[in-house]
């Protein structure tokens, strides 16, 4: 469950003040699957970053599973980032000197796992992502949707509560981003994760059950879709 209460976030430069985010609440409830559309430099990322534990409000609050993130150390935003949240980038941001399962593997060692845990977990996510037969090819072996599908299994193999992902889609071609839309609307039917996705595409957005508009750092309509196939 995610709360955001008048958080605003405000970028001071020589120019003067941005207010990338600009007095937002929100509620989002524990398995939603919600786009966040808007125009860009309207605070999509601003607001994703804040949810990740990436950057911090300049007032307001911000609780994810109860935990007060406006509030974090270091040290319990680290753990949240291990433990509660998966994350995914526009420019998929894998290792390229480790081969497919070992980019997956990563952050379960990070956390403690033993590699001997971490190998059926990782073969699970491979195989949830059609990326099985992939396991040991390194991501320049990779098309940019097949990179995408294994930072997406890496975003999910420590089970998180929350995934996010800053336009998943926006760098790929448009048969690739069918099958990562494919592969996100799995993980959301599946209720693996409450998934939150910023996205430029319309055939995203569609496939989310609730969809968050933003403008100008601000929420400009927050709708739930009646008739979900869900
Ligand atoms: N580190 C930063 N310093 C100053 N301004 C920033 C910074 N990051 C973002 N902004 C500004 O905040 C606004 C929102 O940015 P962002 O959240 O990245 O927009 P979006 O993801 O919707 O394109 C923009 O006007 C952007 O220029
Ligand atoms: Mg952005």
């Amino acid at each position: 469950m995610i709360d955001l209460k008048n958080v605003s976030r405000i970028y001071s430069s020589g120019t003067g003040e941005v207010r990338a985010l600009d007095d937002v609440s929100l509620h989002i409830p524990d398995g939603d699957f919600v786009s966040v559309t808007g125009p860009s430099g309207c605070g999509k990322s601003t607001l994703l970053n804040i949810l990740g534990g990436l950057d911090h409000p300049s007032s307001g609050e911000v609780f994810v599973n109860g935990m007060p993130l406006h509030n974090a150390g270091e040290k319990e935003l680290t753990h949240y980032r291990r433990h509660t949240l998966g994350i995914v980038f526009q420019f998929f941001n894998l290792l390229p000197a480790m081969n497919v399962r070992e980019n997956v593997e990563l952050p379960l060692l990070l956390r403690g796992d033993s590699a001997k845990l971490a190998a059926p977990r990782v073969a699970e996510m491979l195989d949830l992502v059609g990326l099985s037969l992939r396991a040991t090819h390194f991501p320049h072996q990779l098309s940019g949707g097949e990179m995408q599908r294994v930072a997406i299994a890496r975003a999910i193999a420590g089970s998180p509560k929350l995934l996010l992902a800053d336009e998943p889609t926006g760098n790929l071609d448009s048969a690739n981003a069918d099958i990562v839309c494919e592969t996100l609307s799995k993980i959301a039917s599946q209720k693996i994760a409450t998934l939150i996705i910023v996205t430029h595409s319309e055939s995203v957005a569609s496939l989310a059950t609730s969809r968050i508009q933003i403008l100008d750092g601000k929420i400009r309509s927050y709708s739930e879709k009646s008739s979900s196939g869900r």
